[in-house]
């Protein structure tokens, strides 16, 4: 099998190193990838927003299926332009992932097939919403519709935040198109948790539940970031709240999609909160999330290319999909000064110092040719040799932008899983290299 996945993060590099588990699975190529891919499978040249150039590259290499791993795509259509070619894709079509695509779209839906979820207002102009906001109390919670590269979201502790965060979005339009209309909504409290289902269009089936650390600093401080690290599964969450998820949300939503023409086969991925009043929703994505995904993949027990298939086939029902008990921890290297503007070309050292089972998932990596690689260097985050291994061992591995990689280790606890990743994780260097220390720490605490 030839698989193609799409995408350039930390959470396709996993894809791409899950997928090779399979012997089955004899080609994986990524567009455009990263240094990580580059490692263990064949990066083209094509950036995530060339759909032409994509078929092309499925045509000529003779993919059998593609795995599409962010958003962008999903959302501007790239499953139904290659599905219409015929060729097996995983991932919702531009319909099913409105989903994601337009927070007003999610909520509307939401609100008609009581999904719990926040109460919410979608306005088309921004007086309304300024008119609005003026009659709630604080905290309030203003949304870009559209896709915001994680960034869309404002919780305004005081009114007047609040009027800023609609100004920036429908007047100043700081996220261009994704604030043609603007979501306003209820502060949820509670416990924050990432819940994780695939379906064929008809068939939900749970995966499991992860936690995401969003700030960039310890203890939940500074900016928001696309996530600094991640662990599962998470201490509070019981089978009985999976089940509920499963039962109040994820089924729910994927029957309400096909009873509105827009059956969702692909990963569905709720962003839920755990309030007094029980599981809510704060976002769905459509796809995998990240860093989730790298302590996901490394405990699924089902191959991913005999999932993503039977998704496409509908078929899923038939399909076992199970999870190791393990635990799994991962937190993210990033560069000095992320999320706002960083230095890149920066060498990567310590890649080759560390523990057997402990790995790397690249994000925004790239080998240069000219430094001297040593074996275990490559190998770290691959169980396959590369083919192109010669190469390899004359490359350096340097930063190209701001989350650098994921350091990820199972474990049979968390506090074990997260002992190995944070004593991996300082051998590797480069400068002005930081990372979160909490990771999972609440975990250990209970
Ligand atoms: P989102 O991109 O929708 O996941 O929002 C980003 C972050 O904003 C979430 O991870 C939450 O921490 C926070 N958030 C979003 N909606 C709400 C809400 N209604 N109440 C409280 N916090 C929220
Ligand atoms: N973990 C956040 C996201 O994938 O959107």
């Amino acid at each position: 099998m030839r698989v193609l996945v799409i995408g350039s993060g930390a959470r396709e590099h996993t894809i791409v190193w899950k997928l090779l588990l399979n012997p089955e699975v004899r080609d994986v190529f990524v567009a455009p990838g990263n240094g990580g891919t580059h490692l263990i499978a064949r990066n083209l040249d094509q950036p995530q927003t060339d759909f032409w150039g994509i078929a092309q590259a499925v045509r000529e290499h003779r993919v059998d299926l593609v795995i599409v791993g962010p958003e962008g795509p999903l959302v501007g259509g790239l499953v139904d332009f290659l599905a219409g070619g015929g060729v097996p894709v995983f991932g919702p079509t531009q319909a099913a992932a409105r989903i994601e695509g337009s927070k007003g779209f999610a909520k509307d839906l939401m609100q008609r097939y009581g999904i719990p979820c926040a109460r919410s207002q979608t306005f088309d102009w921004a007086v309304a919403a300024h008119v609005f906001v003026d009659r709630l109390a604080e905290p309030i919670v203003v949304k870009a519709d559209g896709l915001a590269a994680g960034k869309g979201v404002t919780v305004a502790f005081s009114r007047e935040e609040a009027h800023q965060a609609i100004a920036d979005i429908m007047e100043r339009r700081v996220f261009g198109d994704a604030g043609e209309r603007v979501v306003i909504e209820e502060y949820l409290e509670g416990q924050e948790y990432s819940f994780f289902a695939v379906s064929d269009g008809e068939t939900v089936v749970p995966l499991t539940a992860a936690r995401d650390y969003k700030r960039a600093f310890d203890g939940d401080q500074g900016p928001n970031t696309g996530g600094m690290g991640s662990y599962g599964p998470p201490a509070f969450i019981s089978s009985q709240l999976a089940d509920l998820t499963m039962r109040t949300v994820m089924e729910p939503t994927i029957r309400a999609l096909a009873r509105e023409g827009s059956p969702y086969r692909g990963v569905l991925y709720a962003g839920m909160m755990l309030t007094r009043d029980g599981p809510k929703v704060l976002e769905f994505n459509c796809r995998f999330g990240d860093p989730e995904t790298q302590v996901v993949l490394p405990r699924m027990q089902t191959d991913l290319a005999e999932l993503a298939l039977a998704c496409v086939d509908g078929r899923l029902s038939r399909l076992p999909v199970t999870f190791s008990d393990e635990a799994c921890v991962g937190v993210v290297l990033a560069s000095a000064g992320y999320p706002e503007q960083v230095a890149t070309g920066l060498p990567i050292t310590g890649l080759d110092r560390l523990d057997e089972g402990v790995r790397v998932f690249h994000a925004a990596t790239r080998v240069r040719r000219s430094a001297p690689w040593t074996r275990t260097s490559w190998l770290a985050g691959t169980d396959r040799e590369p083919s192109n291994l010669d190469e390899l061992l004359s490359g350096q591995v340097e930063t190209a932008g701001g989350r650098v990689l994921t350091v990820v280790s199972t474990g049979p606890t968390v506090a074990v899983a997260r002992r190995r990743v944070y004593e991996n994780i300082a051998r590797i260097r480069f400068e002005g290299a930081f990372y979160r220390t909490d990771i999972a720490a609440e975990a250990e605490e209970s």
